[in-house]
This record gives structure tokens, C-alpha cells and sequence, in this order.
């Protein structure tokens, strides 16, 4: 199988990369990415000599050059992630989340239409659903109603490829999973972000009254729960993939404070995130029972496997926060912290 990875030198799709190596040996896997801020290469460095990994800069919407890699390794199949993904992000600015993540969908759906693929898989959001109230889970047939920018970006997305099988039968299947934590997490995203502000002794910003619920997925679950789903996954069928681990994001502020030994007064409440959705909650059980899933990281191991990562890869992370994205998250966060 020569498979496209698109997006992986970002956080899941660096770490799906390594997934597909070390699990599917026999596969080639063709990586394409912008490297955007979010996308390192760095993320890959012991891959760097690995034949079956050919990684190649490039942008999604670049149609002849999809149609080249395409045809130059004999693509079978694409694992579709490249994306926009920060929330806060597509507040400041949407435009950039429509070309990349609808428009560039489209391009990468025309082009697989054409060479008639065995499958496209479209790795979506749960936050296509929107926002749950306290109770309920999220199930593949709640009615999508994205809130923020960038979740309608991904809600369009999804529903494009859907489309692409209902009307042109193209092999799809569209996986909508829950926040995912892990290595290699751009330190723009809570858990990241709140580790190294902690180790800097900085503030850390939490959004209202930090009782906003996300549901965790450690990253490489949910890298072998997408491997499934392009194996075995039911064509034009949607899976839900989650950790079954719903947090308030207070409670996961003060676990890393407690794990890397700082205080709780670092905690600073900020102003809100605009249109915050209040909680999300994932019904996983058809990825279970369809493909026999499992997550095989409670969040309490993996979280602490994780602050670890941070702990020991420090020129890590200390790279990617600075340069050009530094100068956004220090405009970003002055204004968040003022209150
Ligand atoms: P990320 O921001 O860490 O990585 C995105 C990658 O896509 C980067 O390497 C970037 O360079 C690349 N990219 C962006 N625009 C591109 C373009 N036009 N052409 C080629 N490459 C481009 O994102 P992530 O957190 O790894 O998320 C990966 C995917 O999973 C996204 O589609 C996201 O919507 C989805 N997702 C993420 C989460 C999460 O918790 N992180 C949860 C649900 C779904
Ligand atoms: O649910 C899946 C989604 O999870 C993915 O589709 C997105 O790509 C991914 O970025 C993530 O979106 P969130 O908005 O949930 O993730 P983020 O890490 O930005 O925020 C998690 C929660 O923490 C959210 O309620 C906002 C809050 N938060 C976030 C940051 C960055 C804070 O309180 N303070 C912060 O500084």
C-alpha cells in the first residue's frame, strides 16, 4: 500500500507517520506538507533515512502537484489531516481556514476522483457538532453545528467528502475524534502551552471560569484508530473516535502544576475565548464495536507521559515558540492577560 499523508509534519500527522512506519512496515508513506508554523520537520528526524518515507513541501491546493505525487508513487489511498487547526487562530483570522481547510479539501477530493482511489480518509472534529450542554455524548448522527471559524471550516470539509462519495462514489470515510494530547503538540494548544508557560514560570491563561469540558484522546490511540478505519472502515461511513476522558480545563491546569512541582497562583483567569463551546463529549462505541478499537492510554498515564516528553525535550519546544510565532502568542496573550 503507498499511502498520502497530508499534514505530517504537524502534531497527529508527524506522529501517524511514525505510527504507519512502525506498524505497517510494508507500506510507503508519501507525506505531504506546507510546513506552515505548525509543521516541523524536526518532528521526523528519525525517519530522515527511512526509504518508505518520502516527505515532500508542498500545498494541498496545488492540484498538478498532487497529480504528480500521486501518479509518481502509485498512491493508493490518502490520509487527509493538513489543516488550519488552532481555534483561536481562525477568530483572528478565518480566511486562511477556508483555503486550507475547505478549499484545500476540495482540491485533494478532485484529484483523488480522478485517479480513482481506493479511499480518501478525512480526519474531521468533533467540534463539527458544536457545543453539548452537561449531559449527552456526541453520536455520528448528532446534527453538525459548528461554532467557531474554524470548526465550520472542518464542518464543510467533512461534509464535501461525503458529498465526493454520495454523488461521484468515491471510497470515503470521515473520522470525527475529540482533543488529542501527546508528543510533538504545538505549544499553542492548552496542554502544551499551559506545560511550558509552568516550567517559565509564566501565567497561565485559562479561558472564563475554566470549566469547559474537552473529552482526551492520547495522540498515537488515535493514530491506530485512524489506521483502522482506512483498513476497515465501512466506505462513505463517519466514526467518532474518543478517549472517554471529559475534563474540565482547570482540572488539567492544576495536574500539570501539580506534576512539574509550580504553584496554583500561577493560574491567571483570563477573558473568554468568543463563542467558547461550553463541552464536547464523544459516543465512540461504533469505532469499537465496527473495527475493535480500544484506547490504550487512560488520560491520568498519559498525561503524565506527556508532561514527561515536554520535561525532557525542552530545545524542543523552546524552538517552535520562538521566531515568527512568538511574535503571535506574545500580541495573543498581552491582551488575553490583561483580563
Ligand atoms: P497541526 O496544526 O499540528 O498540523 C497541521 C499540519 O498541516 C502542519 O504540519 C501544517 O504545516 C500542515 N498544513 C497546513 N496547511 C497546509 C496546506 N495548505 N498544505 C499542506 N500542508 C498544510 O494540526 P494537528 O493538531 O496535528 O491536526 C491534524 C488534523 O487533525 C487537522 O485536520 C485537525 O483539524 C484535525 N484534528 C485535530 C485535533 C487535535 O486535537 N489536535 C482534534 C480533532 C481533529
Ligand atoms: O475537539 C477537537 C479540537 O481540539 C480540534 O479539532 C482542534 O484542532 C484542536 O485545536 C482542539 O481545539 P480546542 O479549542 O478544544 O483546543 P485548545 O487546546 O485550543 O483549547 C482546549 C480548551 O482549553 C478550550 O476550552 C480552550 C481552553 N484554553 C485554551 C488555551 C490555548 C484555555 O483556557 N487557555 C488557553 O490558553
Amino acid at each position: 500500500m503507498n499511502v498520502l499523508v497530508t499534514g505530517g509534519c504537524g502534531f497527529i500527522g508527524s506522529n501517524l507517520v511514525k505510527y504507519l512506519r512502525k506498524h505497517r512496515p510494508a507500506w510507503t508513506v508519501v507525506n505531504l506538507d506546507k510546513l506552515t508554523y505548525a509543521g516541523n520537520l524536526e518532528n521526523l528526524t528519525e525517519l530522515e533515512k527511512d526509504p518508505k518515507h518520502v516527505f515532500v513541501k508542498g500545498d494541498i491546493g496545488n492540484r498538478e502537484l498532487i497529480d504528480h505525487l500521486i501518479f509518481q508513487h502509485k498512491v493508493d489511498a490518502i490520509m487527509h489531516l493538513a489543516a488550519e487547526s488552532h481555534v483561536d487562530r481562525s477568530i483572528l483570522g478565518p480566511e486562511a481556514f477556508i483555503v486550507a481547510n475547505v478549499l484545500g479539501t476540495n482540491v485533494l477530493l478532485e484529484a483523488a476522483r480522478h485517479a480513482k482511489l481506493s479511499r480518501f480518509l478525512m480526519v474531521s472534529t468533533d467540534e463539527v457538532y458544536g457545543s453539548l450542554g452537561p449531559t449527552g455524548l456526541f453520536t455520528e448522527t448528532t446534527p453538525l453545528d459548528p461554532s467557531s471559524p474554524y470548526s465550520a471550516s472542518k464542518a464543510s470539509a467533512d461534509l464535501i467528502t461525503l458529498a465526493y462519495e454520495h454523488t461521484f462514489g468515491l471510497d470515503v470515510v470521515v473520522t470525527r475524534c475529540s482533543n488529542n494530547y501527546g508528543p510533538y503538540q504545538f505549544p499553542e494548544k492548552l496542554i502544551p502551552l499551559m506545560i511550558a508557560n509552568a516550567l517559565a514560570d509564566k501565567p497561565l491563561p485559562v479561558y472564563g471560569d475554566g470549566k469547559n469540558v474537552r473529552d482526551w484522546l492520547q495522540v498515537e490511540d488515535h493514530c491506530a484508530a485512524l489506521t483502522l478505519a482506512l483498513e476497515k472502515g465501512q466506505k462513505g461511513g463517519v466514526y467518532n473516535i474518543g478517549g472517554n476522558s471529559e475534563r474540565e480545563n482547570i482540572q488539567i491546569v492544576k495536574m500539570i502544576l501539580a506534576a512539574v512541582g509550580k504553584p496554583e497562583s500561577l493560574i491567571k483567569y483570563v477573558t473568554d475565548r468568543p463563542g467558547h463551546d461550553k463541552r464536547y463529549a464523544i459516543d465512540a462505541s461504533k469505532i469499537k464495536r465496527e473495527l475493535g478499537w480500544t484506547p490504550a492510554h487512560t488520560f491520568e498515564k498519559g498525561l503524565a507521559e506527556t508532561v514527561k516528553w515536554y520535561l525532557d525535550n525542552r530545545p524542543w519546544w523552546e524552538r517552535v515558540m520562538s521566531g515568527a510565532y512568538k511574535t503571535y502568542f506574545d500580541s495573543q496573550y498581552a491582551h488575553r492577560l490583561q483580563g
